[in-house]
């Protein structure tokens, strides 16, 4: 008997845009039962990342990084998942202004220290945000919660 997957969504968005990309990622997700938590990079903890079977996160780039508040997620999980999230499977999801690059390469460096799985190249949307991009993020939630529930991830 299978059980049901638990996807953890940890997102930051300052003006908008990352929190409409999260609200897609949601609704791709929601078309599988999955078990779903959505949190703000501000409230989630290592509990959570230890809790779910698959980990998805979305930040606006902000200053070439990510955001501040999803520093602050990875800053504080890092030393208690160390060792016990190898290979748990993680797709991002990245808002930009005009490039987005430098938070895409920095969050995959952190998760690759953690040894995580990327399940998919990251989406990475910048400048203005249309049906495409929200598509492109609801996929993403799609492909994670649909890949784990047939145990390809
Ligand atoms: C303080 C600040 C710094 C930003 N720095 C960058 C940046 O370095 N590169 C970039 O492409 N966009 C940058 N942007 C643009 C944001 O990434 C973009 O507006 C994004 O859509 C914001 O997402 P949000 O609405 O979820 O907060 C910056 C925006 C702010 C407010």
């Amino acid at each position: 008997m299978s059980t049901v997957k638990k996807i953890l969504i940890v997102h930051h968005s300052k003006t908008g845009n990352t929190k409409n990309l999260t609200s897609a990622v949601i609704r791709g997700a929601q078309k599988v039962n999955a078990e779903i938590r959505s949190l703000s990079a501000l409230k989630a903890s290592s509990k959570d990342v230890l809790w779910c079977d698959g980990l998805i996160l979305g930040t606006p780039e902000n200053f070439g990084y990510m955001s501040g508040a999803m520093k602050h997620f990875l800053d504080e999980i890092y030393y208690d998942c160390l060792d016990k999230v190898t290979g748990l499977p993680y797709a991002i999801y990245v808002k930009a202004g005009t490039d987005g690059t430098g938070t895409v390469i920095n969050i995959e460096k952190i998760l690759s220290g953690l040894s995580l799985k990327k399940i998919n190249e990251p989406v990475l949307i910048v400048g203005e945000m249309g049906d495409a991009a929200l598509s492109q993020c609801e996929e993403l939630g799609h492909l994670m919660a649909a890949g784990l529930e047939a145990s390809i991830f």
